[in-house]
């Protein structure tokens, strides 16, 4: 078990308004992020990861509501607060120093009438963390310069619909950033951007984390991301973690079929993009009524038991988990070392 942790959600369960009814979209799911280390959160779109990552800095729309769980902070004096507990007021001071975000497309976050220099200036001016407004100008500039933008003093100036979205995206970097925050949350954050862009701005995420010791949620869909990016992923379907482990891990050793599902069709070199590999099958229509497991109507290794019942998170390894019945038991005595034992990694799951 990791001692050195950030962030310790547990059992959180988000729900939105359907018809009357509150609908679980997350369900319960428990998430460690200990300090220095990016992790990620992937699964395919709608799963339920913006809904996750907006819970933590209560931000979720009108229609969805934090319904069960908590989010164990931990300061560096030991002190543990559950920020899901906290007032609108008290959550607000943390955004910003504690806890930033970057989203996948930075002009809805970012004021069009406003320069960008003094957009990030107000965080300063807001959180107090600099009084004297030359000054203040002065760090925008240099955060500016950190994070790759060119000629920073003169860009000061620059108003958003002037800068590419590879710019933008760096833009909102060096906001999140000027605070020093503790945890960076990024929803998607290169989704938008074409490949060459994408490589440059999660070397700057990757950068940021270390120049700053700050951790990261990295939130994707796409497992490329995943392995350039992440120390820890979690895959998850349907609003639950399917499988969880060390990223090296995971992609040498994937036992979800879910998992499984989603390296392979991941676009390789030289192969016809005309047969891109897809997850055949279906969702469970009435997901009230239904108990099994949410994948097993698109999986190919499912048994009886799958359709009556959710497996638990199955031990695999030191910090491999697993939520399936078939590849969970069968790997449960598998004892290989993980890649980079130096690390200690989150073990949040539940054992099976
Ligand atoms: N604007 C919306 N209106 C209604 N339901 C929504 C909306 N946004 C999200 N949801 C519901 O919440 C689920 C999780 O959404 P979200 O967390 O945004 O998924 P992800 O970020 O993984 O793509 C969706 O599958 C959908 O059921
Ligand atoms: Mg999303």
């Amino acid at each position: 078990m990791i001692e050195d942790k950030l962030l310790e959600i547990k059992d959180l369960t988000v729900s939105i308004k359907q018809e009357k009814e509150m609908m679980p979209v997350v369900k319960g799911i428990d998430i460690t992020i200990p300090r220095r280390t990016v992790v990620g959160l992937v699964g395919e779109s709608g799963c339920g990861k913006s809904m996750t990552a907006k819970s933590i800095n209560h931000i979720l729309p009108s229609f969805a509501k934090v319904t069960g769980g908590s989010m164990m902070w931990h300061e560096s004096s030991g002190k543990v607060c559950d920020i899901a507990a906290l007032k609108e007021k008290e959550i607000r001071k943390r955004c910003g120093t504690d806890i930033a975000m970057i989203f996948q497309e930075p002009m809805t976050s970012l004021n069009p009438m406003m320069c960008i220099g003094d957009q990030i200036k107000e965080v300063l001016m807001i959180h107090k963390l600099e009084k004297n407004a030359e000054k203040a100008k002065a760090r925008v500039v240099e955060m500016l310069d950190s994070v790759g933008i060119p000629e920073p003093a003169m860009r000061y100036r620059a108003y958003p619909h002037e800068l590419s979205g590879g710019m933008r995206q760096r833009v909102m970097i060096a906001m999140a950033m000027i605070g020093s925050p503790k945890l960076l949350i990024a929803d998607e954050p290169t989704t938008a951007l074409d490949v060459t862009t994408e490589a440059q701005i999660l070397k700057l995420i990757r950068k940021m984390c270390e120049d700053y010791t700050m951790s990261a949620l990295m939130i994707t869909h796409n497992m490329g991301v995943v392995s350039s990016l992440c120390d820890y992923v979690y895959v998850m379907y349907l609003g639950t973690i399917m499988e969880q482990a060390p990223t090296a891990e995971l992609f040498r050793n994937p036992l979800h079929p879910y998992t499984r599902g989603l390296l392979s069709s991941i676009p390789k070199m030289g192969n016809n993009p005309e047969f891109l590999e897809t997850i055949p099958g279906n969702i469970p229509v009435d997901k009230k009524k239904f108990k099994g497991c949410e994948f097993c109507l698109r999986c190919s290794d499912d048994i009886k038991k799958c359709f009556f019942e959710q497996a638990p998170l199955y031990k695999v390894s030191e910090n491999h988990y697993v939520r399936c019945h078939v590849t969970g038991t069968g790997a449960a005595s598998y004892t290989d070392e993980v890649e980079n034992p130096d690390r200690e990694y989150a073990t949040a799951g539940k054992e099976g």
